[in-house]
């Protein structure tokens, strides 16, 4: 690795470039290349965040302002702690629940589960580590990528609709639901949920999410609760 004193980099660092090394493929050193060269992941080292995924959250919350009010939250791929953390700083006293597959450092104030979501025995975990029931619910997980596009899209949509389905089964009235989704088209189904069950649904993909990913976050504020599902319904 040599550090240049080239343009690029942001926030007045140097740009790293990486030397290709004889046991590194050449994707993993353009990955690790961006890596040192992405401003948010220098913004996050220096501001004690664990994840540049951080920062989606903070931009999503400027525009949509949902944690200030959140009391209790249920982090979905909690994993590294990126956005649990940023929970906590937004709301000291805010409770939060987290799952991952992957094991993730202690943060205080959150119950880590490392277990899957898609186990069956997931939710009543979650809610019982919780403590009540939540009135967030953020889901940044992403399905393992095999490489293959439209499988990808279709196994994090997958994901987002079963996050979508307990939100929905758990949530108190006006709360609110923010999940990783991929543009493309396929989650209709989903749309349709969460146009059922809250007052306003939208799209937004922060300056924080890379240019190149198909990621888009979806918000859903206004839970109608369990015994309205009428009423307005906006989408963006
Ligand atoms: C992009 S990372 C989350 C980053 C996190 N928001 C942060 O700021 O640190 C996505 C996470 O989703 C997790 N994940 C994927 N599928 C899962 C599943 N079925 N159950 C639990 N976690 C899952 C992955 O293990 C991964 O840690």
């Amino acid at each position: 690795m040599s550090g240049s004193g080239g343009k690029g980099g942001g926030r007045g660092g140097l740009h790293v470039r990486v030397k290709t090394a004889k046991r590194r493929s050449v994707s993993s050193t353009r990955w690790l290349q961006r890596q040192l060269n992405d401003p948010y992941v220098r913004r996050a080292q220096a501001e004690g965040y664990r994840s540049r995924a951080a920062y989606k959250l903070i931009e999503l919350d400027e525009k949509f302002g949902f944690l200030k009010k959140a009391r209790a939250v249920v982090d979905l791929g909690i994993t590294p702690g990126g956005w649990s953390q940023v929970v906590r700083k937004a709301n000291p006293r805010a409770r939060v629940a987290g799952i991952d597959l992957l094991h993730c450092e202690p943060i205080e104030g959150v119950e880590i589960l490392e277990m899957d979501f898609m186990d069956d025995a997931a939710p009543d975990a979650l809610i019982e580590a919780l403590g009540s029931a939540p009135d967030l619910v953020i889901s940044d997980m992403a399905a393992n990528t095999v490489g293959h596009q439209q499988t990808d899209h279709l196994r994090t949509i997958g994901l987002a609709e079963t996050a979508a389905d307990f939100a929905v089964q758990n949530l108190v009235p006006g709360g609110a639901f923010v999940a990783k989704v991929f543009a493309g088209g396929a989650d209709r189904e989903l749309l349709t949920v969460l146009k059922q069950n809250f007052t306003t649904v939208k799209h937004a993909k922060p300056p924080a999410s890379r240019k190149g990913s198909p990621e888009l976050y979806v918000i859903a504020q206004g839970f109608k609760g369990r015994g309205d599902r009428q009423g307005d319904q906006s989408i963006e």
